[in-house]
């Protein structure tokens, strides 16, 4: 059988910094450890006055199709996941196209475009569509290009404000692929949930508190459900779990509970019995209250045991290094955590040639999915053409009020001028509003 999935990744930081502690923390009289600590974030990405969505997808595509030498004839596909769309119509997938048709001689007239929204899961999703596509035999022998792409904001004043992002994450889908492979193994955690949501608005309605529970739970419902597929998920069978990851305090709760639901009944829960004591079991509580007290204590009790300790540092930790200098990307979140792990590999000159992932992705209202995937032998090239380190240390570093600009500049209710704080340069850029209010782009030599 063909290995399908994953031949090429590329990312695209928006250029600007807010840096959380020296900047953001003084201003909002807060701790600035509360944010490096708490939240687990140094600082954010924001777009630049000629960076959206557009540009962000766009150029992070344009850097993929260079890289691997492709012309818009080898694309069967482009889908965008995004949860910044400006237009309710037509998909950010037809203003991207139009961008890169700038670029290249042909075009993607014969190209099959969409748009998908629910944060991660989208992304996630349209890998899925673009899989099913090349397994079912629909490609004629073309990829697949998928763009997660956002603009992730939210009011000022929010709790959630901490917690803003700007980025695009282009991939590459195809037959024998360099990356990794996908798998069939998979499962679902999904429910209808107010915790999060946009209803025809830029900036989110967020019951923030809920919204941790509610990842929580959709992400131990999925992870049951793709046992119910793979068997039995242990920790030792996975070299890296990269998770959607909103603030990798977020991700700490959750590597906590997997980690616990992973180790029951096995040998490791029995060794660290000695330490801890067995996790308590349900029909050992009078009621559900009182199990769940029980639960929280032994998790504290679990994480500071040194097994626990040594897992998270090998397994999740080196998810998290991007997103700690980006915050969230919501769509593109789980694809930078994937690229941190890799990346982080090949620095580290791991051999990860057939090792395994579990990806966890999530979208808030509310929906998680498990699924494994396989790392390939070309892995170790291909995540090292990665300039991401590059991009995030060359972001310009706003003072708070230029900060405050920004925002009212990307709020589709303002209409501030505001000049550019860097120089585009071999990059889409908006230019502007068309005859029908459409956004335009051009290409910066
Ligand atoms: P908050 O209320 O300002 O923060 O908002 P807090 O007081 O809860 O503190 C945060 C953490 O910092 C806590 O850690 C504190 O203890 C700690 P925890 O106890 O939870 O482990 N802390 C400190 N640590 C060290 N030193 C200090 C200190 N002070 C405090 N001095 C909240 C936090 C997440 C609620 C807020 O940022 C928010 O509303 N964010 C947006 C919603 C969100 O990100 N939810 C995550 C799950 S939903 C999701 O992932 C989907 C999403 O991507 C949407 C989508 O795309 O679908 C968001």
């Amino acid at each position: 059988m063909t290995a399908v999935g994953i031949d090429a990744i590329e990312i695209w930081t928006g250029k600007l910094k807010l840096d959380l502690a020296e900047t953001f923390a003084p201003e909002k009289g807060e701790d600035p450890e509360k944010y490096t600590k708490g939240l687990g974030l140094h600082a954010s990405s924001f777009p630049d006055a000629h960076e959206d969505i557009v540009t962000m997808g766009a150029n992070a595509a344009k850097r993929l199709m260079d890289r691997k030498g492709l012309t818009p004839d080898d694309i069967g596909r482009i889908d965008v996941a995004t949860e910044s769309a400006f237009d309710n119509s037509k998909p950010v997938s037809t203003y991207i196209a139009g961008c890169l048709e700038q670029v290249y001689d042909g075009d993607f007239h014969h190209a099959n475009k969409g748009e998908r929204k629910f944060a991660c899961i989208a992304g996630t999703q349209s890998l899925d569509d673009a899989y099913n596509w090349i397994k079912a035999g629909r490609n004629r022998g073309r990829s697949a290009l998928v763009v997660a792409t956002d603009t992730a904001l939210y009011a000022r004043g929010d709790p959630g404000e901490a917690t803003q992002g700007a980025g695009a994450v282009a991939m590459l889908i195809s037959e024998d692929p360099s990356l990794v492979e996908l798998s069939t193994d998979q499962g679902y955690g999904s429910a209808d949930e107010t915790d999060f949501l946009k209803p025809n608005q830029q900036f989110p309605s967020v019951d923030g508190k809920r919204s941790m529970q509610v990842y929580l739970a959709r992400m131990r419902e999925a992870l049951e459900d793709y046992e119910s597929v793979a068997g039995a998920s242990h920790p030792d069978d996975f070299a890296y779990i990269p998770f959607h990851t909103p603030f990798p305090g977020m991700v700490r709760k959750a590597g906590l509970l997997g980690y616990r639901h992973m180790i029951r009944n096995t040998t490791v829960e029995e060794e660290l019995a000695e330490e801890i004591g067995l996790q308590p079991r349900e029909e050992d509580y009078e009621d559900r209250e009182a199990y769940e007290e029980a639960i929280r204590d032994h998790m504290d009790d679990l994480k500071s045991t040194a097994e626990y300790r040594e897992w998270y540092g090998e397994v999740i930790e080196p998810t998290l290094s991007i997103a700690r200098q980006v915050g969230n990307w919501y769509t593109g979140s789980v694809h930078i955590a994937r690229a941190s792990a890799l990346k982080s590999a090949a620095e580290a000159g791991l051999d990860l040639a057939d090792k395994r992932l579990l990806v966890g992705s999530y979208g808030s209202g509310a929906q998680a999915e498990i699924h494994a995937e396989t790392v390939q032998d070309g892995w170790k090239d291909e995540i090292e053409q990665l300039n991401v380190d590059d991009q995030i240390d060359s972001r310009y570093d706003l003072s708070f009020e230029e900060y405050e600009n920004v925002h009212d500049r990307h709020n589709h209710d303002k209409t501030i001028e505001m000049e550019d704080f860097t120089v585009p340069e071999e990059e889409f850029v908006f230019t502007g509003r068309g005859r029908m209010n459409e956004r335009l782009y051009d290409y910066v030599a």
